[in-house]
C-alpha cells in the first residue's frame, strides 16, 4: 500500500506543453489510492482538457474563481481548496507561475489558491532549457523553497522546442515515487519496529471447544494502521480475529492460545523499539487438553484450569531499550490497579479502560481511555471511535520516546 493512500491530493497544471503529462499523473495518484483535485490556469486548458483530468480524477475540475452551472453563478472557494489538501502538487510549474508564486501574485484560482494552502507543496517545474537557467527562474526557484515549498527539479533530455537540455518535467512516476519518498523520509516513526499483540486467545478444551472471550482485535488492529502510517515496520501478533488488515508495514502473525502469543512476541520483541500489548490473553487454561471430543454425562462437567504465561510480565522482566505499553481493563478502583500493573509489569504506559465507562472496552467501535505513565502522570481521554483512540496512544508514546 502507498502511503498516499488516503491522502487528498491537489493537482495544479499550469500552461506548459508537459500538461499533457498530467493525465498519467491523475491516474498514477488514482491508482496509489488518492483522492485527487485538479486546479488549472485557464491557459493550461489548451494543452490538455479539463474533462480529460475530471474524468480520471473523478472530481470537477476548477479553473476559474467563477462558474456558471445553469442559471446559477458557482463561487470555487480557493481558501476551502487549499484546506480540503493533504498535499498540493504544481505540476507542470512553468518559469511565468513560479514567479508570480514567488512574489505572492495570485491573479487565477490555482495561485489564490497556492498562498491559502497550508499544506506540502511540491512544484515540479517544465520549460525551455534557457528558460531554466535564466537567472530569474533560479531566484524563484530558490525563493519558492525557502518559503518551505519542495522542488521536484527538472531532467534533462529532449524539449519541446526540440533543443536538447534541462527543463524536462520529471516523468509522472517518478514525481509520484519523489512525493511518496519524501513523506516516508519524514514519517516519525520511520525506521522504527514495533511489536503490538491484538484480539483474544483460544485455549482449547478438547478438538472441538475453546475457552475464548468477545475481543474484537479493533483496537489492536487500529493501533497496527496509525503505528504503520507513521512509518513504523509493525509485527501485529494476532490471536483469532475477522480483522481485516492490507499495509505492507505490518507483518501479521496469527496465533491462537496464549501460548503462541507468548512464543511469537518472545521470537521479534529483541529487535523492536517499542511493544503495545494489546491483546486480551486468557488468564487461565484447561490443565489438560481432551484428545477426543468429550461426551456429554448427565452429571456436572469439572475442567481443572490452570494460569497461562503473563506475556506483558515477561516482557517487562527482560526490558532492555524497549518503551513497553500495556492495557488494563478494570470494574473497580481502576486507577490504582492501573498503576499497580505498571509496577509489576515495568511498563512506560498503560491503557487503562473502564467498564464502567459506556462504549469502553471490548466489541465496541468506541473506547475510553486514560493513559498512565511510569511517573503515574495521568490522562484522561473522551469517548472516541478506536481510530481515533489510536491516534492518541500513538502520540502518548511519540511524545516519550522520539
Ligand atoms: N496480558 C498478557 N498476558 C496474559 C494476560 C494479560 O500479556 N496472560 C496483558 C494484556 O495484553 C494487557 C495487560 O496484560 O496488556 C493487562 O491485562 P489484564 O487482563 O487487564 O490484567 P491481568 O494482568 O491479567 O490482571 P487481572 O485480570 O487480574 O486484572
Amino acid at each position: 500500500m502507498s502511503v498516499l493512500s488516503g491522502k487528498k491530493v491537489l493537482l495544479g497544471v499550469t500552461a506548459g506543453i508537459a500538461a499533457y503529462k498530467t493525465a498519467s499523473l491523475v491516474r498514477l495518484f488514482i491508482k496509489s489510492g488518492a483522492e485527487v483535485m485538479v486546479v488549472m490556469t485557464p491557459a493550461s486548458k489548451d494543452f490538455v482538457t479539463p474533462l480529460t483530468l475530471s474524468t480520471l480524477s473523478k472530481n470537477p475540475v476548477h479553473s476559474t474563481f467563477y462558474e456558471k452551472e445553469d442559471e446559477n453563478e458557482l463561487w470555487n472557494n480557493h481558501v476551502d481548496l487549499g484546506l480540503w489538501a493533504d498535499i498540493m502538487l504544481i505540476a507542470p510549474a512553468t518559469a511565468n507561475t513560479l514567479s508570480k508564486m514567488t512574489n505572492g501574485i495570485c491573479d487565477n484560482l490555482l495561485l489564490a489558491t497556492y498562498l491559502s494552502a497550508k499544506c506540502p507543496i511540491y512544484f515540479a517545474p517544465a520549460m525551455d532549457l534557457d528558460m531554466y537557467q535564466h537567472p530569474s527562474t533560479k531566484k524563484s526557484l530558490q525563493s519558492l523553497q525557502n518559503f518551505g515549498n519542495i522542488l521536484i527539479p527538472a531532467t534533462s533530455g529532449e524539449l519541446a522546442s526540440g533543443l536538447v537540455g534541462e527543463g524536462r518535467m520529471a516523468e509522472p512516476a517518478d514525481i509520484v515515487s519523489f512525493i511518496e519518498n519524501d513523506i516516508l523520509f519524514k514519517l516519525p516513526l520511520r525506521g522504527k519496529k514495533i511489536l503490538i499483540t491484538a484480539g483474544p486467545t483460544y485455549e482449547a478444551i478438547d478438538p472441538v471447544r475453546f475457552i475464548g472471550n468477545h475481543s474484537s482485535g479493533k483496537m489492536g488492529f487500529e493501533l497496527a494502521k496509525t503505528a504503520a502510517n507513521l512509518g513504523a515496520e509493525v509485527f501485529l501478533v494476532s490471536g483469532p480475529s475477522y480483522q481485516k488488515v492490507t499495509h505492507s508495514f505490518i507483518h501479521r502473525i496469527d496465533v491462537k492460545s496464549a501460548q503462541q502469543m507468548y512464543d511469537a512476541c518472545h521470537t521479534y520483541y529483541k529487535t523492536v523499539d517499542i511493544a503495545i500489548l494489546s491483546a486480551a490473553v486468557a488468564d487461565y487454561r484447561p490443565k489438560n487438553i481432551a484428545t477426543q471430543k468429550i461426551k456429554k454425562k448427565d452429571t456436572a462437567l469439572v475442567i481443572e484450569l490452570e494460569p497461562t504465561k503473563d506475556i506483558l510480565k515477561s516482557l517487562g522482566q527482560i526490558k532492555t531499550t524497549q518503551f513497553l505499553v500495556g492495557f488494563a481493563l478494570e470494574t473497580n478502583n481502576e486507577v490504582e490497579n492501573a498503576k499497580a500493573k505498571i509496577v509489576k509489569k515495568k511498563l512506560d504506559l498503560i491503557v487503562l479502560n473502564s467498564l464502567q465507562d459506556k462504549g469502553a472496552g471490548f466489541a465496541t467501535d468506541t473506547n475510553k481511555i486514560t493513559i498512565i505513565d511510569a511517573n503515574f502522570k495521568q490522562k484522561v481521554f473522551a469517548l472516541k471511535s478506536k481510530k481515533e483512540v489510536s491516534v492518541d496512544i500513538m502520540n502518548e508514546i511519540l511524545s516519550r520516546v522520539l
